[in-house]
């Protein structure tokens, strides 16, 4: 069974890592990995596959940046050849972003059976583009992978076929729990950067709607100014956000953070894991904080992963100054022992997911 697998952004990496694996591992599936390009920077794209042992992609793209529509359907018109020449038996998409929908909606017109890993996400919000792509991307997929029990409901509702949905857990978790002691023996992040544990702050940004606008990112970076008088703030700059707070003239507000780009795998984790607070609109960071069982704001008004809340280790900060800040007090006082971990989120899923694939395509 030929099974193209697809990647494109940074979370994708993270994401197809244990699929490959497993699938290597299983002489009835042909894995095939297809990179379309959407992350090229070497530390959002080469560093994920040297680090997380991802084989080299038997095909690559190319597509690069563009604005939504323009890069969804380039994606679609560069996967479409290749369909036609692979033919394969099905092809897995993960995750949300543009290379998702686009592959999962070329492969649908050519009669390709769809396998979405993480499906059933949603944040009811459609002004981000990632919750379109969740729904069209689920309403075209034969086989769908939940990570949390919200993503089963979801679908129901929006009905879809109850036997085509398998809650297996989170493949994010796979490689979290497969890397965690390797970041904490191998990074020398903590060194480089002077920081002692649990002494300070991370923070990521990269949505669109928090950094695109002055009127929203302005706010937001103010208040963690303010936070970064008692703590430390370090700041993981997305290309995005780094450009945007350059022309809006904002890096005065950014100054007394310690400012650094994309970090490679294993120093994020390690830098996560021995922080005292995250503050992030990034989806797979509420995840592995969970994980790491280290709290989190989410600057955003609503989340489409609700168990990272339930669990205890996530909190909603909206993007207001007094909501964040909040926020930030509450969850600080939440005691380590209330907070929780998700059903299924034991570093198995990537097996799961294989063997459910396995039995579906006896009967295909
Ligand atoms: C994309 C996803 C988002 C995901 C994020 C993870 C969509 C709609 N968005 O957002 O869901 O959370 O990836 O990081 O698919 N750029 C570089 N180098 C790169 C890649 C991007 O400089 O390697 C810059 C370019 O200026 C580009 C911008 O970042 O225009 C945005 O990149 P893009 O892939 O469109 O979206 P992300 O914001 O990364």
């Amino acid at each position: 069974m030929k099974i193209i697998n697809v990647v494109g952004t940074r979370p994708n990496f993270i994401k197809i890592a244990p699929i490959m694996e497993q699938m290597s591992m299983v002489s009835a599936i042909d894995p095939f990995l297809l990179h379309t390009g959407q992350h090229y920077d070497e530390n959002m794209n080469q560093v994920f596959f040297d680090q997380l042992g991802i084989p080299k992609p038997d095909m690559y793209l190319g597509v690069g940046s563009g604005n939504n529509a323009n890069q969804v359907s380039e994606i679609i018109k560069c996967i479409d050849p290749v369909l036609d020449q692979e033919r394969p038996d099905a092809l897995l998409v993960v995750g949300d972003v543009n290379s998702t929908v686009a592959c999962a909606w070329a492969a649908s017109y050519r009669k390709i059976p769809v396998i979405h890993v993480e499906a059933g996400l949603r944040s009811f919000d459609r002004s981000m583009p990632e919750e379109v792509n969740r729904i069209i991307t689920d309403q075209l997929s034969d086989l769908l992978f939940v990570t949390e029990k919200s993503g089963i409901e979801n679908l129901f509702r929006e009905g879809v076929d109850s036997e085509k949905i398998h809650f297996v857990g989170n493949v994010m978790v796979d490689t979290l729990k497969k890397n965690r002691d390797l970041a904490e023996r191998d990074s020398r992040i903590l060194e480089t950067l002077k920081l002692e544990s649990k002494q300070y702050i991370v923070l990521t940004l990269h949505r669109p709607s928090n950094v695109d606008t002055i009127g929203v990112l302005k706010p937001i970076l103010e208040v963690i100014n303010e936070l970064s008088k008692e703590l430390k703030v370090v700041f993981s700059v997305h290309p995005r956000t780094r450009e945007k707070i350059k022309e809006f003239d904002l890096e005065h507000i950014t100054q007394p953070f310690s400012t650094i780009g994309p970090l490679p795998y294993l120093d994020m984790v390690c830098l996560m894991s021995h922080s005292k607070l995250v503050l992030t609109d990034s989806g797979g960071i509420q995840e592995e904080t969970t994980i790491l069982r280290v709290p989190c704001v989410t600057i955003r008004e609503n989340t489409e992963r609700p168990i990272t809340i339930e669990k205890g280790t996530n909190l909603l900060g909206g993007i207001q100054r007094d909501s964040i800040l909040m926020a930030v007090k509450s969850i600080l006082e939440f005691r380590e022992k209330d907070r929780g971990v998700p059903d299924l989120w034991d570093g198995k899923t990537a097996e799961r997911i294989v063997k459910v694939i396995l039995s579906w395509a006896i009967r295909l």
